[in-house]
């Protein structure tokens, strides 16, 4: 039996809960139902099912890719926020697991720690999905990976340089993915905001397997040299707010703007991207930066015709919902 054909009945908590192969298959399976979609095919591959969307935090593209996704395919979600549920307040989260395990198909869940997604996980009895915590964001990387396959046709040999807060969950799991794919990420942050040394170990470990490497520098025209992708996120993560003042201060010369896309010396080529996982605060038009202007990207990049944000943003869809069929049903063909 083919790798892909176990994912039915799994969690995904991080992108290690894939191997590599399943990783990658779950981008090109991703394909395929996208290519479904566009060719106007609304299936029932998810007939019936129902799924929890238990949310701490925010969303949007989360959010509504999960709930197309599954209507696309016959079938529903039911959102469940945080300042509505019991969980973790008047019920602990174990118990709230158990109870919509004998209801739900499946769980996913958007919050603040891991070791919450973990407990739904073990204790309600269906695949439990991580659509973000502190720690990691493995949904969004899934689409990360698609993005940039679709431009340059091929994962490994390419080169992403993530610049910005090198430790949040989005640098977490996208270190992760490169490293299982096979492709060089480095990852350009200021000294006090460096990813956990273990965490980049473990990802070193898994790229050296895959013939790519995985590096941490503290200089951002360093980090984008040769880069493929240039990747970045907000500075501030939700929860985090109040440390607002001190972010901008040490992210200020992390900001992607043309002169750090031109130090790629990829773009007269046309063989970089610009890609943002989104929210992204690049013009006055948000409450955050209505005074200060673009933050972590300037509107010049985030407008710019190698920017792929919103193909990244549609792509969340396509692969949530991969994840979706694969791991509650089982078919691994359409
Ligand atoms: N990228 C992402 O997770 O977006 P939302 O916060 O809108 O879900
Ligand atoms: N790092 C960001 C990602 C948002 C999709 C956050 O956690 O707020």
């Amino acid at each position: 039996m083919s790798e892909k054909h176990m994912l039915k009945g799994r969690s995904l908590l991080t992108l290690n809960d894939l191997s590599d192969e399943e990783m990658l298959w779950l981008v090109d399976f991703s394909a395929e139902l996208k290519k479904r979609r566009l060719a106007g095919v609304r299936g029932d591959l998810l007939r019936r099912l129902n799924l929890a969307m238990v949310f701490e935090k925010n969303s949007t593209r989360t959010r509504c890719a999960a709930a197309v996704a599954a209507a696309d395919e016959g079938g529903r979600t039911e959102y469940l926020s945080s300042r509505e549920t019991h969980l973790g307040k008047k019920e602990s989260v174990a118990d709230t697991a158990q109870v919509l395990g004998r209801m739900f198909d499946g769980i996913f869940f958007r919050g603040f720690k891991q070791q919450t997604v973990k407990l739904l996980a073990e204790h309600s009895g269906v695949p439990v999905w991580n659509g973000l915590t502190d720690e990691a964001h493995p949904t969004q990387i899934l689409a990360d990976l698609l993005t940039i396959k679709e431009f340059f046709g091929t994962l490994a040999g390419l080169k992403v340089a993530y610049v910005g807060d090198g430790r949040n969950n989005v640098a977490n799991s996208l270190m992760t993915g490169c490293a299982k794919a096979g492709v060089d990420y480095v990852n350009g942050t200021p000294v006090e905001l460096a990813p956990d040394e273990a965490l980049v170990n473990r990802c070193r470990e898994i790229a050296r397997g895959n013939g790519s490497s995985v590096n941490v520098v503290y200089d951002p025209l360093e980090a984008v040299a040769g880069a493929n992708v240039v990747y970045t996120d907000v500075w501030v993560s939700m929860g985090e707010e109040d440390q607002q003042d001190e972010r901008i201060r040490l992210l200020k010369p992390f900001q992607v703007n043309m002169e750090l896309m031109k130090a790629t010396g990829n773009l007269e080529q046309g063989k970089v991207i610009f890609l943002h996982c989104l929210p992204a605060f690049h013009d006055k038009n948000t409450d955050v930066s209505r005074d200060s202007g673009p933050l972590e990207v300037t509107d010049d990049v985030f407008c710019a015709p190698w920017s792929k944000v919103f193909d990244e943003a549609e792509n969340r869809m396509h692969t949530i919902k991969a994840m979706f069929v694969a791991t509650l049903t089982g078919v691994t063909e359409v």
